[in-house]
């Protein structure tokens, strides 16, 4: 439980809220890379409360600036791209990605230098990496660019988007909560001899641990097995909202990345990657089966609260744990949108296997306190190699401890 002036604390995100300052100071995965075409059209995106555009110039170079041209606020995503630069529909003013007013044709030819000089615009630096354009909304020198494993070969991704009407903090409290896959997913997740599906079942309750780390903290859920051996879902949570799923060592790996559009709104992107050669077709398969096609908004079929976001009662009396059948990500969206589009952590009740959502928002609590001091959060201001995150699952005998694991290059128990 949170005191109702910690989860607005924790959930407000527009300018001028410490939380909103604070996610400004990082890197923010803001649209995918391939939905922009050279001098095609400009993107509209709403990012921490903020509605921007994106572009890419005819030079390969993306450029981020407010929507409302500063004129009379006509949106630019209606502006031609000309050039390196978006010119306004409206009298025709252009701006370039670095917040230059690069022509204002309806003022006089002789004041009109001087004049585009004036004209104030926001833009935001921008880099790409990882299949993705990221964007630096603070008033700093930019920190260093995040070097996660998904930017380099021979890791190979499939990146989609849902978007969700819900706050960030609840869809990335979603992704920490190991003891839903025994319930909500426990329809939907794959059951093979050695997968989660199944060695889940045999403990509902499991004993968390954790290990600090300058980014965020490396988590582990051990369940008991009835063999006396450990099923440890090793997940690594890199604040203020990644998290990496557990997979077994040389499968495809999910990341999900929980970035706040505004207060209500969370745009969920799912990193499909293989960190040990080309994503498999099957595991591509599996992340478009019963979605929608567009990869900017992959659950935009999923329904609302009016009709129960379609769940199927037939389904649930013939044995369908949650009723929700399109997809198991679909199961997550629509619990968190179920809650309401900011959950008031006021009036919950928690258990023993929330540690890790509690864990998370201690941490973010107290990265806020510092931030306050003129800290930088989760240490990116230290030479982080974030090349070493990666999650794990992994079965092991009784008398090893997971912490010992190497979870990039793990023993191998069964032989
Ligand atoms: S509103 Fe954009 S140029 Fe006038
Ligand atoms: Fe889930």
């Amino acid at each position: 439980m949170l005191s109702m002036k910690d989860n607005e604390r924790l959930t407000r995100v527009g300018p001028g809220t410490p939380m909103g300052a604070m996610l400004r100071e990082l890197w923010t995965p803001a649209v995918r890379s391939a939905s922009l075409k050279a001098g095609g059209a400009p993107q509209l995106f709403r990012l921490l409360g903020e509605d921007l555009v994106a572009f890419r110039g005819e030079d390969g170079r993306v450029g981020i600036l407010q929507k409302a041209c500063p004129h009379r606020r006509t949106s630019l995503a209606l502006a031609r791209n000309e050039g390196n630069g978006l010119r306004c529909i409206f009298h025709g003013w252009k701006f370039d990605g670095s917040g230059r007013a690069l022509d204002c044709p309806t003022e006089p030819t002789e004041k009109r230098k001087a004049f585009a000089a004036r004209v104030p615009i926001v833009h935001y630096p921008a880099e790409e990496g990882g299949g993705l354009v990221w964007v630096y909304m603070g008033r700093r020198t930019p920190p260093k660019f995040y070097n996660f494993e998904a930017h380099f070969p021979p890791a190979e991704f499939l990146i989609r988007r849902a978007i969700v009407h819900g706050n960030w903090l609840q869809g990335f409290e979603g992704q920490l909560d190991s003891a839903h896959l025994n319930f909500l997913h426990s329809s939907s997740v794959p059951r093979g001899p050695n997968t989660a599906g199944v060695l889940v079942t045999h403990d509902s309750a499991p004993k968390f641990e954790f290990v600090d780390k300058p980014y965020g903290f490396r988590e582990a859920a051990l369940r008991g097995m009835p063999d006396g051996s450990t099923y440890a879902r090793i997940r690594e949570v890199v604040l203020p909202y990644y998290s990496f799923i557990p997979g077994n060592h040389g499968d495809p790996r999910l990341v999900v990345i929980v970035v706040p559009i505004d207060d209500e709104w969370s745009a969920h992107w799912y990193y499909y990657l293989s960190p040990f050669g080309p994503v498999p077709d099957y595991y591509k398969e599996a992340a478009y089966a019963g979605t929608d096609p567009d990869d900017d908004n992959f659950a935009k079929d999923r329904g609302n609260e009016a009709n129960a976001w379609h769940q199927d009662i037939d389904a649930m009396k013939a044995g369908h744990f949650s009723g929700i059948l399109k997809n198991f990500v679909y199961e997550d969206f629509i619990v968190e949108e179920s809650m309401g589009p900011i959950m008031d952590r006021s009036r919950e009740f928690l258990g023993t296997s929330d540690a890790v959502i509690v864990r998370a928002r201690r941490m973010l609590l107290k990265a806020l306190e510092e931030h306050k001091q003129g800290t930088l959060p989760f240490g990116v201001d230290q030479d982080l190699d974030y090349r070493e995150v990666r999650a794990l699952a992994i079965r092991f005998p009784k008398g090893t401890n997971w912490k010992s694991i190497d979870v990039r290059n793990p023993p191998d128990f069964d032989k």
